[in-house]
């Protein structure tokens, strides 16, 4: 499902973000990427969202090698995969409805299954009372479960988060990676990364553990 192989990413040819980073997640997997920050996180997760390519490796993610990939096959890669954000990027002049419904449209698909998959997906977030609300008319955490619901809305194959609960509180984090967790139960592959140590203690789930650039650790992740 996700495999980097060799993996080296440097900026302007000066700074190592990442260097010879070699690990696989398997489908169905849920996975925590820690580290400091400045260790190369939001690198590892912008090369898996193919945001940016390796200096040097190869990658291959939901089928596809990232690497030699043509430009035009990329927007196809790009909705195998669900994306959440720690800034939750929703669009401030739509609903949020249309916040979820938008990420649909751009994929093609019929009015009449947008109708029926957008309610479905707010009601799984329990969002179903906020679908007319704009953005700045509902909590954080509100926000960011309609930066989930966006992100599920396309049944993706896998879900990246770089930091979600970055921006919220404590209980609300909890909420937010529980509903992960759920999401991952129904077959979805979760990566998330976060520097909150206490969240992934609270979770028995495989931690990979990033230092300067190199994946110093790798443990937990057996699936029953
Ligand atoms: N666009 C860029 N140009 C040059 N250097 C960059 C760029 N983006 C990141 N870096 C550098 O690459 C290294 C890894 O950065 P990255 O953003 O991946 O870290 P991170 O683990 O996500 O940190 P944080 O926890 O603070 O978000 C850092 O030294 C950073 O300064
Ligand atoms: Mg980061």
């Amino acid at each position: 499902m996700i495999r980097f192989d060799g993996v080296f990413k440097s900026y302007d040819g000066q700074v190592d973000a990442l260097e010879d980073v070699t690990l696989q997640v398997d489908r169905g997997e849920f996975v925590f990427v820690v580290g400091p920050s400045g260790s190369g996180k939001s690198t590892f997760i912008k090369l898996l969202l193919r945001e940016l390519t390796p200096t040097k490796g190869t990658l291959e993610v939901n089928g596809y090698k990232l690497g030699d990939m043509r430009r035009r096959d990329i927007p196809a890669f790009r909705r195998t995969v669900g994306v959440v954000f720690q800034d939750f990027r929703l669009i401030p002049t739509k609903t949020v409805y249309d916040n979820v419904a938008f990420a649909l449209q751009v994929t093609g698909v019929s009015s009449k299954y947008i109708r029926r998959r957008v309610p479905y997906i707010l009601d799984l977030l329990g969002l179903a009372g906020k679908a007319k609300k704009y953005p700045m008319e509902i909590s954080g955490g509100e926000q960011q479960r309609v930066a989930l619901a966006r992100a599920l809305v396309n049944n993706p194959a896998l879900i990246v988060a770089d930091e979600p609960t970055g921006n919220i509180d404590p209980e609300l984090s909890f909420e937010v990676v529980d509903l992960l967790n759920e999401i991952n139960r129904c077959g979805t592959t979760v990566v998330m990364v976060t520097h909150e140590h206490s969240l992934v203690a609270q979770f028995h789930k495989r931690v990979i553990t990033i230092d300067q650039g190199r994946v110093i650790a790798d443990r937990g992740g057996v699936r029953l």
